[in-house]
């Protein structure tokens, strides 16, 4: 039986694969990965070494086997059909029997376009009959905290988000979910839904800004339209700068406040303070 991680090489997974470590032996683990030289840290340290592509459904052929335990993390190749590359890892799954899927969806209250792909490998999962547990992470602190560049640049936090809140947790957070479930019992047809234990407003996060840099930072709330511009100016691609805007939306109606308790839950202490990642980022 083995431990498998897809996207061992992304942020999460390699926060996976390294809690992973601290609980399993090495060669009871096999981290997926696109690129091997970017896993070479790990495959020093005895992990198995496993390389695979999405959009190569060969590529999965022989990868499991009986029993294994299983985390899919979603994709990030939003032009190529997320739910058809999962379900690639879903079908090898099923072919070779395994114990457990786990996958790394979305929570249950968001109704943002990016959701879609993961309602869509929801389904896929569940239609399959492989054991499956629903990984509902909510938003990284990450997501904000590593981008400080403009908003130290500008002194503001410019979103559309209104006085939405958020219960953002550290990716580490999730990943020490993501072990609870591959390494624990009982977590055969879950269903988590994963946030921080604390909501956070845009203004309190500009407050703490300005608290932990010293420097006058607050926060701009501004229109789904002047977003979406604010962001194409800034040279990223329309599509993605409407999905970015369409969370927003969801952040104002309060679609990404968490309040099960799931993640402190899972992990047996607090989630991550946003102020930490703060701190963790500034010092960077
Ligand atoms: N909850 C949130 O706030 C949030 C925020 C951003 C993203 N997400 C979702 O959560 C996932 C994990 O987050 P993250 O921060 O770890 O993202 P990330 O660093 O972008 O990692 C994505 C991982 O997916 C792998 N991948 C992408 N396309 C693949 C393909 N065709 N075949 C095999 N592997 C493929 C990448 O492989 P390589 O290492 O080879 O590039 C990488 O390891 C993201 O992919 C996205 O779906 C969630």
């Amino acid at each position: 039986m083995s431990i498998v991680v897809t996207g061992a090489t992304g942020h999460l997974g390699r926060h996976v694969v390294e809690q992973l470590l601290e609980k399993v032996p090495a060669e009871q683990i096999t981290a997926v990965v696109r690129d091997e030289s970017k896993a070479a840290d790990f495959a020093a340290r005895g992990v198995k070494l496993a390389v695979a592509d999405y959009n190569a459904p060969e590529t999965f052929d022989t990868l499991f086997s009986a029993g294994d335990k299983v985390l899919l993390i979603s994709g990030n190749e939003f032009d190529k059909g997320r739910v058809g590359q999962h379900k690639v890892v879903i079908e090898a799954a099923k072919a070779a029997g395994v114990a457990l899927l786990a996958y790394t969806s979305a929570p249950g209250t968001l109704t943002a376009a990016l959701v879609d792909d993961h309602r869509g490998t929801e389904e896929a999962l569940l239609a399959s009959g492989v054991p499956y547990t629903l990984l509902r992470n909510g938003w990284y602190h990450e997501n904000y905290t590593e981008n400080l560049a403009p908003v130290l640049e500008h002194g503001a936090v410019v979103q559309a988000a209104g006085d939405g809140r958020v219960s953002s947790a550290s990716r580490a957070d999730y990943a020490a979910a993501a072990v609870a479930v591959l390494t624990g019992e009982g977590h055969e047809n879950q269903t988590y839904e994963l946030g921080g234990d604390e909501a956070w407003s845009f203004a309190e996060y500009a407050a703490e800004l300005s608290k932990q840099t010293g420097r006058e930072i607050a926060y701009s709330p501004v229109s789904a339209e002047a977003y979406t511009g604010i962001l194409t100016g800034a040279g990223l691609p329309a599509p993605l700068a409407a999905v970015f805007a369409g969370v927003d939306a969801s952040i104002e109606k309060g679609e990404l406040v968490v309040s099960s308790g799931d993640l402190s839950r899972l992990i047996g202490r607090p989630t991550t303070p946003l102020a930490d990642a703060i701190t963790a980022a500034v010092k960077a």
